[in-house]
């Protein structure tokens, strides 16, 4: 089976006074771009609130991939299906009612994503293979960029893939992706990848993207 592979950039490593600068440098080259809504209380940073982050999705020239990382994440997960993102991103962690919540977002015609930290164990949330379109399973601990890939998740990435087996399920990787690891990833099974540092450090972001693209798709097995 082909896997078709997404680079999938997170702005939270971009120059946030100037982001629909940042953005458009990456836009031609990347499938959505990621947004990391934080809170500082399901992890110990903040992004945007609700308002601000409306106003990017909104004026975001290619598709947004919604990566809440906030607790009690029910309702506001719903409300950022409706006001537009292709994809929004729970974690497993931070939802009450799981089976609701997925429905509500899919209801907008969104992508209904489950977000695993790294400690979380993917057996315990295999009934949900036959309700979301993404698993992201997290590389690095959620709440900051810049930090090490976890090579260790790679045994939960295929555990994964092997869950997913032909359904036409996106597996998201998030934290650490770089030239050398998005190899090691996508050779696990992933086949859509979040990268920040590596994209907003480069010199030239979109070739980034591209050099990415070309290692993962090579990497494919
Ligand atoms: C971390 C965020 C990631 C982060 C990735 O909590 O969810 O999306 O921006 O940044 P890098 O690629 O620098 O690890
Ligand atoms: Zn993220």
């Amino acid at each position: 089976m082909v896997r078709e592979i997404r680079i999938t950039p997170s702005i939270l490593n971009a120059d946030f006074t100037k982001l629909d600068s940042e953005i458009a440098k990456i836009s031609s080259v990347s499938d959505l771009i990621h947004l990391d809504v934080m809170d500082n209380v399901f992890v110990p940073n903040f992004t945007f609130d609700f308002a601000q982050a409306s106003n990017i999705i909104r004026n975001c020239p290619i598709p947004v991939d919604a990566h809440l990382m906030v607790a009690d994440v029910d309702e506001i997960a719903i409300a950022y299906a409706e006001i537009g993102c292709a994809s929004v991103s729970i974690h497993v962690e931070a939802t009450k009612d799981i089976a609701a919540t997925i429905k509500g977002i899919k209801s907008h015609g969104a992508r209904a994503s489950l977000a695993l930290k790294p400690g979380t164990d993917i057996e315990d949330y295999s009934d949900y293979v036959n309700d979301v379109d993404m698993f992201l399973i997290m590389t690095v601990e959620p709440g900051f960029g810049g930090q090490k890939f976890m090579e260790d998740m790679m045994q939960k990435v295929r555990k994964t893939r092997t869950l997913i087996g032909n359904r036409p399920i996106w597996l998201q990787i998030d934290g650490g992706v770089s030239l050398e690891t998005i190899e090691i990833a996508c050779a696990a099974g992933a086949d859509t990848f979040v990268a920040g540092s590596a994209v907003f450090k480069a010199e030239d972001p979109a070739l980034m993207v591209s050099k990415l693209r070309e290692v993962a798709q090579n990497s494919v097995i």
